[in-house]
């Protein structure tokens, strides 16, 4: 009887015995690795000079090498370049001349060239690896390949190496790949998707370069050798903020048809910058070698960090730009471009750990330095009673207190990890020294003296780090598929948003002054410097704001105040404030109803910023209305409140509330009964359910709360509280009715924006028609009620 499985297995298991025996006497089996897009310019800049580190590394331990170059290009075109590249490569500095010759004679030999445009070519360099490891009489121990081409081969490349070009069983497979992985969220999982159907997640090595930079590979190091001295500071009760910053003087010249498509967000935010924070502000794994720990600690700061909106980024673009785009990519003449060169972004990872620091991330092209680090800043709370001339560096406790991961460049030229001097003395792991920098030099606002300076004892570049990484099997150095797609969902919504957002020109070069300074405040960026607004006159003489308050000083026969945004929010805020403080006087309590969507996002962080001597602790904050989604979601009206108003006064928990909207695990079930119940709590809780007072807007169509024309819920009738249908998404809303609104002592109806210039206008003219206008329908029976309008909303 014949038997092929048995004679597959028993050959399979001499195999194996074999190969243990090898192993055994420490022979390492044979590595080959295959370069994608030789000629390319990564390549002859980094790449071979990386694999000729590797051989020089770890040729002597026994391990057995071949290079393959390969690429589109015909075979002895091919050889010429790699020949020339190849003899350009440079050997590390105690390494003498013929030495040098010797080596790189010997890399030279391993490497050659081979055009692969087709399977057959796969397949031929397939057999030519085996041949080669036959004749040797080795076994082949795997195979890499780095891709080095645009991401739109990758997905052919990626079908020729897994139909022909595997290697066998028991030998190791790893594919390189270099970004742009994705141009969102949704082009991400494509992505990630169709290589996943070639290649398991173990074998793909997604290169992020600065994860080889030195100083970024040694924050985990240094969190981890230094866990006793930081386990005290690094956290919200020390760290005043982080700041993560790549900047750089060259510009997007001849690169326009890339940097068009993607920006400076994209280019080095969503990746370079967001993996350092990931490094920053992880739990430290108890093995920081661990790839599996490190990836679930990476995951971990991703969902904990807070979504960005709109204003949690500014954007700048470097005046050359835009005729820069026009020429390479032969625009016509009046083109403007949108895209971003210049980016700050304000991030927060809400966790125990960093609730309330800022992470600033910072990157912008043709800037005045070149300059890329980590700078976590401690607070300081010390006093100190000697003069300043007395402070000594070591001990002083009222000098700042700062640990930076200097990337490289900048005034330090290089690499190194700095540590105040009087925070403590870091130990650091080997092949880092301790060092002095050049005298005179002053960083972060202090002599480089105040500092414990560390540097590299040899400087590496980080793709022969990186190659060397590849080869060890280091996968915690690259990026797995999970954390690039979670780091895509927290940057895709920003990027939608800001899609339409005109940067602020910046002249570019050393001498952009302030233009590009940037502050925070209430969880929003700002440029520090307001441009100048140039306003075009339109034909005839404009009206002049001075104009329009004498002409205009009722509105549907309610008192109106009109400024520029900025007042009419102080206005209001202090408005607000002044009905609070009566209310308080007079009941020991004011029951504030607000408004979501964007219009009170300012009035928000007016109240939250500047108004001390507001009433929180007697104020009831409730909501004029609700989407039907969860609290948490951040399309939710109360959401927006916590974020730019609840999360920095002190409103009593007690006193905070929101509509329920999701109960039952259900969300604005009828029977539910989450509306009764809302006016059931407003019936107990504030006399005569009339509120002191209520905020609302002013939509487009007409609508106020969200009560919206044509639909006749909460217009009028008993229910003070109704569910109702918006005409956009998210369309099952809570609204307070129109009925109970007008039972209020006040009203205030803030109207901003060109965008309300038509509706402000038609409003004004219309009677007393809440089915067409709702907001109309607002006439507090008792009560007052009190127009706010911005210029550009009556203006227009
Ligand atoms: C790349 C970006 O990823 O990083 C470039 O595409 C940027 O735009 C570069 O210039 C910065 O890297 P390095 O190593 O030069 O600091």
């Amino acid at each position: 009887m014949r038997r092929p499985g048995f004679w597959r297995m028993l050959l399979v298991a001499v195999c194996m015995a074999l190969l243990g025996c090898l192993r055994a006497q420490g022979l390492q089996g044979h590595v080959s690795v295959v370069l994608l897009g030789a000629t390319g310019d990564l390549a002859k800049k980094y790449l071979w000079q990386g694999l000729f580190q590797l051989y020089l590394e770890e040729a002597g331990k026994g391990h057995n090498f071949s290079f393959h170059g390969a690429a589109l290009t015909a075979t002895e075109q091919g050889q010429e370049v790699v020949a020339k590249i190849l003899e350009a490569l440079s050997c590390p500095k105690d390494v003498t001349p013929d030495r040098c010759t010797e080596l790189k004679g010997q890399f030279q030999r391993l490497s050659q060239y081979h055009q692969l445009k087709t399977t057959e070519d796969y397949a031929a360099l397939n057999k030519d690896i085996e041949a080669l490891v036959q004749r040797q009489g080795l076994w082949e121990a795997g195979r890499i390949f780095y891709f080095s081409v645009p991401p739109f081969a990758y997905a052919d490349i990626a079908r020729s190496i897994n139909g022909s070009c595997r290697p066998g069983p028991g030998a190791w497979l790893r594919v390189v790949l270099e970004k742009p992985f994705g141009h969102n969220h949704q082009s991400a999982q494509q992505l990630a998707a169709d290589l996943g159907s070639f290649f398991h997640e173990e074998e793909m090595y997604r290169v992020d370069h600065y994860l080889g930079k030195q100083a970024v590979a040694q924050i985990l190091p240094f969190r981890d050798q230094n866990r006793k001295a930081l386990d005290g500071l690094w956290s919200r009760h020390h760290v005043e903020r982080v700041e993560i910053v790549l900047k750089e003087t060259v510009d997007a010249e001849g690169r326009t048809s890339f940097y068009e498509e993607y920006g400076v967000i994209r280019d080095v935010l969503q990746n370079h910058l967001t993996e350092i924070l990931t490094l920053v502000a992880m739990e430290l794994p108890f093995d920081v070698g661990s790839s599996e720990a490190v990836l679930r600690h990476k995951l971990q700061v991703f969902q904990a960090l807070r979504g960005l909106r709109r204003g949690s980024a500014v954007l700048g673009q470097y005046q050359a730009y835009s005729e820069q785009v026009r020429r390479e990519l032969h625009k016509p003449a009046g083109f403007l471009s949108l895209t971003p060169t210049f980016a700050g972004v304000l991030v927060h990872v809400d966790n125990l750990r960093w609730e309330g620091v800022p992470f600033l991330l910072m990157s912008g092209k043709a800037l005045d330095e070149r300059a890329g680090y980590v700078r976590v800043l401690l607070r300081n709370r010390a006093c100190c009673v000697q003069s300043e001339a007395r402070w000594a560096a070591e001990q002083s406790a009222c000098l700042p207190r700062q640990v930076v991961f200097h990337i490289g460049h900048g005034a330090l030229g290089g690499p190194a990890v700095l540590v105040s001097r009087n925070l403590f003395r870091p130990a650091l792991p080997r092949g880092w020294e301790e060092a002095a920098g050049p005298p005179g030099l002053r960083l972060f606002g202090r002599p480089l003296s105040d500092f414990h300076v560390y540097r590299p004892e040899r400087e590496q570049d980080a793709y022969s780090v990186l190659i060397s990484r590849i080869f060890h099997g280091r996968k915690d150095s690259f990026i797995a598929t999970e954390s690039l797609l979670a780091s895509w969902a927290f940057w895709t919504p920003l990027l939608d948003s800001l899609a339409r957002e005109a940067p602020r020109l910046y002249p570019g070069g050393a001498d952009h002054g302030h233009l590009l300074d940037f502050e925070f405040s209430g969880g929003q960026l700002s440029f520090s410097v307001q441009q100048a607004e140039q306003l075009v006159p339109g034909p005839g003489s404009a009206p002049t704001p001075s104009d329009f308050q004498v002409l205009k000083a009722t509105y549907r026969d309610g008192p109106l105040v009109t400024a520029w945004a900025e007042e009419l929010i102080a206005k209001l805020a202090g408005d607000v404030e002044a009905a609070a403080v009566r209310a308080v006087r007079r009941s020991g309590q004011f029951h504030l109803a607000l408004s979501g969507g964007s219009s009170p996002v300012a009035l928000f962080q007016q109240l939250a910023m500047g108004h001390y001597a507001f009433p929180w602790a007697r104020t009831h904050l409730w909501l004029v209305d609700e989407r039907c989604v969860p609290l948490w979601d951040p399309e939710s009206n109360f959401q927006g409140l916590q974020t730019h108003l609840l999360q920095h006064v002190r409103v009593p928990h007690y006193n905070v509330h929101p509509m329920p909207v999701h109960r039952h695990r259900r969300l604005c079930a009828e029977e539910d009964r989450g509306a009764e119940a809302y006016a059931e709590d407003i019936a107990a809780l504030v006399a005569n359910s009339s509120f002191d007072l209520v905020l609302l807007g002013m939509g487009a169509d007409g609508h106020t709360a969200s009560l919206f024309p044509q639909s006749p819920a909460g217009l009028e009738g008993e229910p003070l509280v109704v569910l109702t249908e918006s005409p956009s998404g998210p369309r099952r809303r809570m609204s307070l009715s129109l009925p109970l609104i007008n039972r209020a002592r006040r009203v205030a109806v803030l109207v901003m924006g060109r965008l309300k210039r038509e509706i402000a206008l038609l409003v004004s003219r219309v009677g007393h028609e809440p089915r067409k206008w709702p907001i109309s329908g607002v006439r507090p029976a008792s009560g007052q009620l009190v127009w706010y309008m911005d210029y550009e909303a009556f203006l227009g």
